[in-house]
């Protein structure tokens, strides 16, 4: 770049904006690779926009710049900001995007109303500006706290979850977000699980699943062709077992990558929390088998896997249980990406209570300082791991 920079005559260019984001991604076997040809290596954090009230959570309490500093301080490379499909519903059905409250705006020290998505995109660009990138992930319909079985989320045509409407609003996400430099890849759906009570629920089952996310991903794809497209599997999105086989999925439906006319800008993702877990090899067969096989250049489908969600409480000493120990160690043996649940301290609404106390934060519940330091300090080694 320096040197393309030199030829062209261009010497007002700061490097760092020469370096940086050097997007658009692909895939190359089982890596992200950036558009230098640089692997590139999923290792940040989830921040959580899909709640309730459909912001990133923590503005009551520390500016985005303050969130986004401590995230960096860890080393971090990318951010996974979750949002809910009403926020685009409220957008294209109810006249246009909507005004946050008075304590929000004032949280984000402008004056005047603020919207949804200058709040989205506050954010993305303060990311940006301290070089972390953005992973976009569906993680509701309706925004709330995620995820159970009859929380009405749980499956395509489930109370809340309006299949149509879910597609454009990832179209929407993938158009929109085009705008931000550090955007990389979005997740289709957070955590499939099946409903307790069918209702006009589909069928909860791999073909379905195939047939949904496909026509979504192309939907995706077509908005904006440069994001990676993630796929999320089964069962709180703990299997995606018959993915990296290419097995047959049910009515002669079978995931090829080398189906997809976009076979570079697909990812798998999978969630952990085994936080009880007494043997760590059980658990490194469980995620292996579950779907980390597409790693493998054996794997006929194989593509990169990120572990997009786990975490434990940061109140006690879970940090040294056999479990986080555990996935300190195999996911960067593995030379996979991961996002851990979560930067946060509290949040504005929880299961209808406000201000929630969130354990499992990084954060305090007012968002000035980690939690736990000695948690801290074990995650930093797992960052340090993953960039070796
Ligand atoms: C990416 O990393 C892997 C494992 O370290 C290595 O085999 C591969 O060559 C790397 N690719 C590039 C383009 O650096
Ligand atoms: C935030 O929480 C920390 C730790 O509990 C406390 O020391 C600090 O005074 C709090 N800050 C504010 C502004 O309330």
């Amino acid at each position: 770049m320096r040197l393309l920079t030199a030829l062209l005559g261009l010497t007002a260019l700061p490097s760092a904006l020469a370096a940086f984001p050097n997007v658009p991604f692909k895939t190359s076997k089982q890596w992200f690779v950036d558009s230098t040809g640089a692997n590139f290596t999923y290792v940040g954090v989830n921040w959580p926009g899909a709640g309730d009230v459909m912001i990133p959570e923590g503005l009551q309490y520390a500016s985005i710049e303050s969130i986004v500093g401590k995230i960096k301080s860890l080393k971090m490379n990318v951010v996974r900001l979750t949002f809910a499909i009403e926020m685009i519903d409220d957008i294209k059905d109810n006249g246009g995007d909507v005004t946050i409250k008075a304590a929000f705006t004032k949280a984000l020290g402008t004056k005047g109303d603020t919207v949804y998505q200058q709040v989205f995109d506050a954010v993305a660009a303060e990311l940006s500006k301290q070089q972390i990138y953005v992973h976009l992930d569906n993680h509701m319909s309706k925004g709330a706290w995620c995820c159970g079985t009859n929380d009405g989320n749980a499956w395509f045509g489930d109370k809340y979850f309006n299949t149509e409407k879910w597609k454009r609003g990832l179209q929407y996400m993938a158009e929109y977000s085009k705008k931000w430099s550090s955007m990389v890849s979005i997740g289709l759906r957070n955590e499939y699980r099946k409903p307790d009570t069918a209702g006009s629920s589909l069928a909860y089952n791999w073909q379905v699943w195939y047939d949904q996310n496909v026509a979504a991903a192309n939907l995706v794809n077509a908005a904006n062709p440069n994001i990676i497209i993630f796929f999320s599997g089964l069962d709180f999105d703990t299997k995606l077992t018959p993915i990296p086989g290419a097995e047959d999925l049910g009515g002669g439906k079978k995931f090829e990558k080398s189906s997809f006319k976009y076979a570079d800008k697909i990812a798998l993702e999978l969630h952990n929390y085994q936080t009880s877990a007494t043997d760590c090899n059980s658990v490194k067969s469980g995620l292996w088998n579950n779907g980390f096989k597409a790693l493998d250049a054996a794997a006929k489908n194989q593509m990169p896997v990120v572990l997009t969600e786990f975490g434990f409480s940061q109140a006690d000493t879970t940090y040294n249980s056999v479990y986080a120990s555990c996935l300190r160690k195999i996911i960067p043996e593995w030379k996979a990406g991961w996002t851990v649940w979560v930067i946060a301290g509290s949040y504005y609404i929880r299961s209808g209570t406000q201000d929630y106390e969130e354990v499992w934060g990084l954060l305090n519940h007012n968002w000035s300082g980690w939690r736990s330091t000695n948690a801290v300090n074990a995650l930093k080694t797992m960052v340090d791991a993953s960039f070796k």
